[in-house]
């Protein structure tokens, strides 16, 4: 089951403008900035003096997360779950939701893996386990 939230994602077309204009507005200070090239985005996360983390994501051109973006626009994109086993959740979940991952895989911050949105009442959930 999962602990708490950890993060929420948000699609956008640029990152540098976007990371400038969450620390104006709500003064999220970034804690890094990568490039994930096999999830085929370049992020960055954002966190509050009291813990809680945005992650933006700006997708790299041609991957499947550009198609996203061109087709939905910029926006929410996933909220994240920590969990303790990322593989014993799929396993258990498995019965219950559509997988969109069904083993872990590396993430920015742990191993992580991605429900459905259909299963889950149109929302993309990421399970996160840190490591
Ligand atoms: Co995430």
């Amino acid at each position: 089951m999962a602990k708490r939230v950890d993060h929420v994602g948000i699609l956008v077309s640029n990152l540098d403008e976007a990371i400038k204009l969450y620390e104006d507005c709500l003064g999220v200070v970034v804690d890094k900035i990568e490039t994930v090239s096999e999830q085929g985005v370049r992020a960055a996360i954002l966190s509050l003096a009291e813990g809680a983390k945005l992650e933006l994501l700006e997708p790299l051109p041609g991957s499947n997360l550009a198609r996203v973006l061109e087709k939905r626009g910029e926006g929410l994109h996933h909220i994240t779950f920590e969990v303790d086993d990322v593989d014993k959740e799929l396993s258990r979940l498995s019965e219950l939701v559509e997988l969109i991952d069904k083993k872990p895989r590396q993430g920015l911050e742990g191993l992580v893996a991605f429900l459905h949105p259909k299963s889950l009442r149109g929302v993309l959930i990421e399970l996160c386990q840190r490591i």
